[in-house]
């Protein structure tokens, strides 16, 4: 029997932080599982990085060594730039046809990112409302299965289903429903300030800071608002810094969690120990990535075997698509 396949994409506008490396994590558990395409989705990140367009190449590069550096095997998985593979933008033009709009304008990341940013009008181009189409192509190009992201990406996955029943009521079946693979337990990974961990909140601890940095951001972060001594008693939940612990040390967090609930531990030295945890799992990251950035030409020639093997795949599907939307070109 074949493998299931799996489609997942991160965007290249800046370096990935610890709520990123969450999701890569859990592609690297199923990569053993799964025919695995794994995308920088590099369009993508001209919605919003579109009057900055010299950072997206270099950034998507570091993406690529940060895949591979967090465990992803690219002799396994094809590890590609979404804008290597033309197909992505012809089935978002085909499916953008087939999308009311409504449902872009229902879309919750739209009017929250829309508020977030404070947008201009200007910024607030047809390419950022159609945003959800060109993932919902980056997913449906390949047929894929199942996508593992954060919950912040579920509504694009549901108007992803809806798109590809849309066309399948169309056209004739062509597109499986893609189900959403969510890790309950880190689907989404704090911030310093305790809102949801992103780059445009500013409160991320970044895969690219050293030691020191993290130590700094540590010891900035949001904890229990009631624990104002080292003896009052805490609430860990309330805690980004026990929180946190509890995702990086999964084995050995409880002990810390009730000495603080009993008031027998201060927060300088949860985020002591939380410094350690994070430098100890950040550290053998740092030297493969090192490594990586070292050697353009291996990436280079892992991202050029990706994106072939996309390519192929993406084809398959185009062609089926073209069949089933009778948009095949009758030869003379
Ligand atoms: P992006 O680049 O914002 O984020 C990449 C992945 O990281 C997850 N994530 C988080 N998870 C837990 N806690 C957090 N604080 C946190 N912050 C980010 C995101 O949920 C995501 O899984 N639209 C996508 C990119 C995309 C895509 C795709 C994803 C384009 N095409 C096709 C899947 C399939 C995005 O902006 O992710």
């Amino acid at each position: 029997m074949s493998k299931k396949r799996i489609l997942s994409g991160m965007q290249p506008t800046g370096a990935l932080h610890l709520g990123n490396l969450e999701v890569l994590r859990t592609w690297v558990r199923l990569q053993q599982e799964y025919d695995m395409f794994c995308c920088i989705v590099d369009w993508h990140a001209l919605t919003t990085l579109y009057n900055r367009t010299e950072e997206i190449v270099p950034a998507a590069r570091l993406v690529a060594a940060d895949y591979i550096a967090a465990g992803l095997d690219p002799e396994r998985c094809s590890i590609f730039l979404q804008s290597h593979v033309k197909e992505h933008a012809e089935l978002h033009l085909l499916l953008s046809m087939i999308t009311p709009l409504g449902w872009l304008e229902r879309v919750p990341t739209y009017k929250e990112k829309r508020e977030n940013l404070q947008l201009s009008d200007e910024a607030t181009s047809y390419g950022f409302l159609g945003y959800p189409v060109l993932q919902a192509a980056d997913i449906l190009v390949y047929r894929a299965d199942a996508v593992p992201v954060g919950k912040d990406q579920l509504p694009h996955l549901e108007i992803t289903r809806e798109i590809a029943r849309r066309f399948n009521h169309l056209y004739g079946p062509t597109f499986p429903e893609p189900a959403s693979i969510v890790n309950e337990e880190t689907a989404v990974i704090p911030g310093l300030d305790n809102r949801k961990m992103s780059k445009s909140y500013d409160n991320a601890i970044y895969l690219s800071d050293d030691a020191d940095t993290v130590a700094k951001k540590v010891m900035t972060a949001y904890t229990c608002p009631t624990k104002i001594r080292k003896t009052d008693p805490g609430i860990p939940e309330a805690c980004v810094v026990c929180r946190l612990r509890r995702i990086y040390d999964p084995d050995d967090y409880e002990l810390s969690w009730e000495e603080d609930r009993r008031g027998e531990r201060g927060c300088m030295q949860n985020k002591r120990e939380l410094i350690d945890v994070l430098n100890s799992v950040l550290d053998p990251m740092r030297t493969r990535r090192r490594e990586l950035i070292a050697d353009p030409g291996a990436l280079e020639s892992w991202l050029d075997a990706g994106a072939e093997r996309a390519r192929e795949e993406a084809a398959k599907t185009l062609r089926l698509v073209r069949s089933a939307m009778k948009l095949d070109n009758p030869r003379p």
